[in-house]
């Protein structure tokens, strides 16, 4: 049917769930956004928006209320404004919270492929909640279209689906970062942790990114992520990401969501060693935990001198969420030989901020507790807060601390009591 026929399931005060990330399904979601004017009060949830976000915008907030499990680019200033709300919860517990009705869905829009000969269709790019979501709703609407990789490992049958709308368009892509000296010198530090044969997780942006850059000498990695991008394809082709050596799912990338360029969609079109799992398998501590030599590097925004890491708000205002850091930090933690990574620039705001803090800024949540801390990496180095005393963390955090601020941050700790 045709997405404005589809989209009239749709009723006031539904919950709306959205495909995540490159797999949102952009003509059903402009199909809704087009309804605004007869809506009212209909909630939107979704983890990062990759496309415009048109129903976060100012003027629907009598349609549409977003509510967002992470905030991203197109939906921070909806969340700061207070016209879209944010939701915290781990990355790994969002198919719980549908499936177990806490947060009950009414509608679920996905994108999918064609289905094969057995009836069966590819949730491509993004599985980790929305089967989930579409396991537990009144009504799943899926876009089909050709241009969907067709990834192994979760599908749908053409059963479950209520409304097919078929529409070949292009997939959201997310353009490799810029990488300056900045991140080579971070990406450098991490890649010195990472022993050959470990299993990776590795986050967005520039600093995962650069770490890959170091990783050519190394052999036998592996993937256990939540997601991965292009720079995963350029050493799976060098022959460094082999998946030989991981400890279950030998053989295997195992990962929920894909965001990345054509080429890395078309490196797991049909691929048979890429295996998707809903985001409770991928991100569950105790499953990431049985990998040996887990390494997962993820980054923040500021950490406290005890190592609390802030890594989603700057002051009082939601920058991004929690997303799987935590999944991933605690999953690192029970892993034989592994080691869960925090990494980020010594500095913020063009040099005027230190991301070591004497104190997390006032309003900002804690991400990663001190308890569940190990590396902290900057360009000046690494940290290992494992088994540390609070003065132990103190000295080795301000040693990894830019130089400008390695004085006023011993000054604090003294008063403190930490030093
Ligand atoms: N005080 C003031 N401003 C700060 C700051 C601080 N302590 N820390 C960062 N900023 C500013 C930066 O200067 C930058 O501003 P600019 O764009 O004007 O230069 C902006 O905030 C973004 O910081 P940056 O470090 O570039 O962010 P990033 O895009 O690398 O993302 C996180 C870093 C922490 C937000 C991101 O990794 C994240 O969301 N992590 C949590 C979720 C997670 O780890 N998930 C698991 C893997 S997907």
């Amino acid at each position: 049917m045709s997405a404005e026929t589809a989209l009239k399931q749709v009723k006031d005060g539904d919950r709306i769930v959205v495909g995540h990330a490159c797999g949102e399904p952009p003509t059903l979601v402009d199909a809704l956004v087009a309804r605004a004017p007869e809506l009212k009060n209909v909630e939107i949830v979704h983890m990062v928006a990759m496309g415009p976000a048109k129903y976060a915008q100012p003027g629907m907030e009598g349609s549409f209320r977003h509510n967002s499990l992470f905030v991203g680019a197109a939906t921070r200033k909806a969340v700061s404004e207070g016209r879209a709300l944010h939701t915290p919860c781990f990355f790994s517990e969002i198919p719980r919270l549908f499936s177990w009705r806490i947060l009950p869905v009414d509608v679920t829009l996905m994108q999918v492929t064609p289905p094969d000969a057995e009836g069966y269709c590819s949730l491509g790019v993004s599985v980790d909640y929305t089967l989930a979501a579409s396991g537990a709703d009144r009504v799943t609407i899926a876009q089909m279209n050709k241009f969907m990789p067709r990834t192994l490992g979760a599908k749908i049958h053409l059963d479950e689906i209520d409304c097919i709308v078929e529409k070949d368009e292009p997939l959201i892509e997310l353009k490799p970062p810029v990488i300056g000296d900045l991140e080579r010198a971070i990406g450098e530090n991490v890649a010195k942790l990472i022993e050959d044969g470990s299993t990776l997780q590795l986050g967005i942006g520039a600093i995962p990114d650069a770490v890959l850059l170091f990783l050519k000498d190394k052999k036998d990695l592996g993937i256990h992520s939540e997601m991965f991008s292009d720079g995963i394809v350029a050493l799976a082709e060098a022959g460094v990401v082999t998946n030989r050596k991981k400890t279950i799912n030998t053989g295997k990338y195992v990962v929920t969501f894909l965001m990345g360029t054509r080429k890395l969609y078309d490196f797991v079109d049909n691929n048979p060693d890429v295996m998707m799992r809903p985001v409770d398998y991928t991100n569950d501590p105790f499953i990431i935990g049985q990998h040996e030599k887990m390494i997962s590097i993820n980054s923040a925004l500021q950490v406290d001198m005890m190592g609390q890491v802030n890594a989603e708000m700057i002051g009082r205002n939601q920058f991004s969420g929690v997303g799987g850091q935590v999944d991933f930090v605690r999953g690192a933690s029970r892993s034989v030989g592994g080691k869960s990574i925090i990494a980020l620039p010594s500095t913020a705001a063009g040099g005027k901020v230190s991301r070591i803090a004497g104190a997390l800024d006032p309003g900002a949540a804690v991400t990663t507790s001190r308890n569940d801390v190990h590396f902290i990496v900057t360009e000046y180095g690494a940290a290992d807060l494992r088994g540390k005393s609070i003065r132990e963390r103190a000295k080795a955090l301000i040693a990894i601390a830019h130089p400008n601020f390695r004085e006023s941050l011993t000054a604090q700790a003294k008063e403190q009591g930490m030093l």
